[in-house]
């Protein structure tokens, strides 16, 4: 649980991470050889562990040091995927196409819904299905089978970040060419798409799909991953609500577009140079509306820290979710500290008060939980927000970075 004393203003820089929804993918594509892969400003998360305790588990060989993962071996890799770990976090779905790919045959628990709604992967199995994988479900679990996956043209019905990465991931070890109709284009799906060509797989991005060339087998590679958008967001955002002025540094401001271009509009004010962002906060944010959307449009993962901000704002802010069915799970905890929002189906209307007041609440997700911590950072007294596990697998030593800003924050017995 984290202590924290409100009312402090946020001043200073915040080194952001390296994003853990870009070295997540980077990590599981490391299945796809068995040379060495070298990936640099990994961050220390709890997801991150989960990730490289599964490539573990399937065979592979991990030596983490100083934010650099090297990962090599697993000429024979386990084509099972340990339910647990799938279980534990969604993204160790994506293990399913780079096994069948190298394997010829996996099995991989279905990772099921969670705190923010159902969320199938009907796409991702229909994908890979087009690539002539035999895919069957069975006691809760996935099986496919293909000797070689054949590339194909594949269309989301949505731009779906896990979907076109399974599909790139899979893509590049199959026959011929994989072309993605509507395909994600968040930059941790164009950071996969990077480090696959440097695999060896070709990549082509086009107005409407994405292309990739597969190979009968990759190289190792070395990869830089990018700075992680959502952490450098949340840090904005934790300036700005304190009235305070915080710099991300090794950050990439062309990646928070829709987000910078709100928080102007609310009064903050923005500068930015190629790497860095700095915000200082108004007296009083005005209202803004927004819908979240597939980048480049406003991203779901700050849509919580977002309303926190705007629950202090002058006027009356409207907050469209349209990524998710339901992810409002820091509206109640929100509410318990003096905001006044209401929901709507998959709308939020959020009516701004003038102060919030610290109080004892819980995260059901990380990014529920960054905005818990945001609303305490500004409450008036103290907080305590329980996060566990959720914050420490979103956000590298949250508490002490934002110690260093001048935040009266501390650990906390349960
Ligand atoms: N969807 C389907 N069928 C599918 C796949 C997705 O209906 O087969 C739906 C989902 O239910 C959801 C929407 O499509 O409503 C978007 O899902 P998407 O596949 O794009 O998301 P994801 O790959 O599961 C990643 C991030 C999320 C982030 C979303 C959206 C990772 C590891 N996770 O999830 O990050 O919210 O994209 O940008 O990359 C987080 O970091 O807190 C987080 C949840």
């Amino acid at each position: 649980m984290i202590g924290i004393h409100g009312g402090h203003r946020l001043e200073g820089e915040v080194r952001i991470s390296g994003a853990k929804n870009a070295a997540l993918p980077a990590i599981f594509a490391t299945l796809l050889t068995p040379e060495p892969v070298v990936l640099r400003n990994i961050p220390r998360l709890l997801d991150v562990e989960t990730a490289v305790e599964l490539v573990r588990a399937l065979g592979k060989e991990v030596r983490w040091e100083d934010g650099v993962l090297r990962i090599w071996g697993g000429e024979e890799l386990c084509p099972e995927a340990p339910a647990e770990l799938v279980q534990r976090m969604r993204a160790s779905f994506l293990v399913l196409g780079p096994l069948v790919a190298r394997t010829g045959s996996a099995r991989v628990a279905l990772p099921g819904g969670c705190a923010l709604g159902p969320r199938p992967v009907d796409f991702h199995l229909q994908g890979l299905a087009r690539l002539g994988a035999q895919v069957e479900l069975h006691d809760g679990a996935v099986r496919a089978h293909a000797p070689r996956l054949r590339g194909a043209l594949v269309y989301l019905d949505f731009p779906s970040v896990g979907a076109t990465e399974q599909l790139l991931l899979a893509g590049a070890l199959a026959q011929g060419t994989t072309t993605v109709v509507n395909p994600a284009r968040e930059p941790e799906v164009v950071d996969l798409a990077v480090l696959l060509g440097k695999m060896g797989a070709e990549v082509h991005w086009g107005l409407d799909r994405v292309t990739i060339r597969g190979r009968p087998a990759l190289s190792g590679a070395e990869h830089t991953i990018i700075p992680d958008r959502i952490e450098a967001g949340t840090y904005l955002l934790a300036g700005a609500i304190t009235r305070g002025r915080v710099r991300a540094c090794a950050a990439c401001p062309e990646h928070l577009r829709a987000f910078l271009d709100r928080l102007e509009l609310a009064g903050a004010e923005v500068a930015a140079g190629e790497d860095w962002v700095e915000v200082q906060g108004p007296a009083r944010p005005r209202a803004v509306d927004f819908r979240t959307w597939p980048y480049p449009g406003f991203p779901t993962d700050l849509q919580p820290p977002m309303v926190a901000f705007l629950a202090l704002a002058e006027g009356r802010s409207t907050v469209t979710e349209t990524v998710y069915a339901a992810r409002f799970g820091h509206v109640e905890p929100l509410l318990q500290m003096g905001a006044r929002i209401q929901v709507a189906g998959n709308v939020l209307v959020v009516e701004g008060v003038e102060r919030l007041r610290g109080a004892r609440v819980e995260a059901t997700d990380i990014r529920a939980g960054a905005a818990l911590v945001l609303a305490a950072l500004a409450a008036e007294g103290v907080s305590f927000v329980r996060g566990d596990p959720h914050l420490a697998r979103g956000y590298e030593k949250l508490g002490e970075k934002l110690r260093a800003l001048g935040a009266r924050v501390w650990e906390e017995p349960d």
